[in-house]
């Protein structure tokens, strides 16, 4: 049995509401790039870039369940990302079939993957971006937006990441010239995860079933929770009815976290709003989820550095907490079962380096290698609520 770790509370003093989220039967992203033959031929050509992920087999402990990872980060733009951006344009497109492509004029908000992607979706079509972020954004980042023609208004990353959802609704307000693509509340987002990524896991993880696997457990983290509920509706609607679905959030503000919004660095694209607040698409669906784990900055800089160790690939923070709970909740099953995790994006290069020195503080600290370590994960870097699977 497991226990929840929060009672879902109204919304109240909050902008964004999700109160009617139920699915768009219509919002079907191969049927409206199918029945459009008139979409920006570049428009289609990225379309045949984004989705259609494999799955990849991870390390997990020896006699332990199996780890599956759903490799996002081969997405164009190299971001799961890229999907809800695709379709919050593909989506404007579908509405408005008249309005050039070079008068669109887009507003929009988020961090750095979400923006770079975001940013190459309208590009393609001509169009132009403003996109609120926060100081978090490096120099880097920051230039290559700007170099590609995006209008930027940063918000102080100490006020959290919900401050730069209120600048861009207020923003949003004043400027109805602007298409704002909302991702937190705008149904694309979340059902381009329930038509292509969690209708690509049901027929991998029939395949993994076919091979005598018993799927038992999926974990993905949330930023706006269009991945993890996408998915988990899709799948649980499907084939899995009983998987258990395990959500990641930063330990420094987890999901629904009642302290205020802070600016401390935390794995990437992900977090709680601060002051209880929850994200809609995770709000209207909590009786999806099995549980959450938290994972830090450090724990998962940590584990990207060990997955590198181990596999030579570069993952993401988010892509490492995931594997963390992924790995905690592997030791508990038994060999013939199956915990799949999401791959947001691999790391950016001048992460490597931190990792590592982070990998190897933490080893000084267990005086074990991680991997052998078990009290690595659960003792100090991931806790969950749940208590048995
Ligand atoms: C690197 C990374 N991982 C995970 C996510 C979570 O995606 P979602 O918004 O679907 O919850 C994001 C979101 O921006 C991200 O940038």
């Amino acid at each position: 049995m497991t226990e929840l770790s929060w009672t879902p509370r109204p919304i109240i003093d909050h902008p964004i509401c999700g109160e009617n989220l139920a699915l768009d039967p219509n919002f079907v992203f191969a049927a409206v790039l199918r029945d459009n033959p008139a979409l920006h031929p570049r428009l289609r050509k990225l379309g045949a870039a984004i989705g259609g992920t494999p799955i990849i087999q991870l390390p997990h402990e020896p006699g332990g369940a199996s780890i599956f990872g759903k490799a996002e980060f081969l997405n164009a733009f190299g971001t799961v990302k890229a999907r809800p951006a695709f379709a919050l344009v593909l989506d404007d497109l579908r509405r408005d079939a008249e309005t050039p492509c070079c008068h669109r004029q887009y507003l929009s908000y988020g961090g750095a993957t979400f923006h770079i992607a975001l940013m190459g979706v309208v590009r393609a079509i001509g169009a132009s971006l403003t996109l609120y972020s926060a100081t978090f954004l490096t120099s880097e980042q920051h230039r290559l937006l700007e170099s590609q023609g995006a209008k930027l208004a940063l918000v102080d990353k100490n006020l959290g990441f919900y401050a730069i959802v209120e600048a861009a609704v207020a923003a949003a307000a004043k400027r109805p010239d602007l298409r704002f693509l909302y991702q937190h509340l705008d149904r694309p987002a979340l059902d381009i995860h329930y038509d292509t990524t969690g209708n690509e896991l049901a027929h991998q993880l029939s395949e993994l079933v076919g091979q005598g696997y018993r799927v038992a457990a999926l974990v993905a983290s949330i930023g706006t929770g269009g991945t993890l509920i996408g998915i988990a509706r899709r799948l649980k609607e499907s084939a899995f009815p009983s998987l258990q679905v395990f959500a990641t959030t930063p330990s420094e503000q987890p999901y629904a976290d009642p302290a205020p919004p802070n600016g401390a660095t935390k794995f990437a694209g992900s977090g709680g709003f601060g002051f209880s607040r929850r994200q809609p698409f995770v709000s209207v669906s909590e009786d999806l989820l099995a549980g959450h784990f938290t994972v830090s900055y450090p724990a998962s800089l940590a584990a990207s550095a060990e997955f590198a160790e181990l596999t030579g690939l570069h993952i993401g923070t988010s892509a490492a907490a995931n594997w963390m709970a992924a790995r905690q909740l592997a030791r508990l099953l038994p060999p013939e079962a199956a915990v799949i995790c999401v791959l947001p994006s691999l790391a950016a290069e001048t992460e490597a380096a931190t990792a590592r020195e982070e990998l190897s503080a933490a080893r000084s600290r267990t005086k074990c290698s991680v991997t052998s370590c078990g009290e690595f994960t659960s003792r100090d870097q991931v806790t969950t609520q749940e208590k048995q699977l």
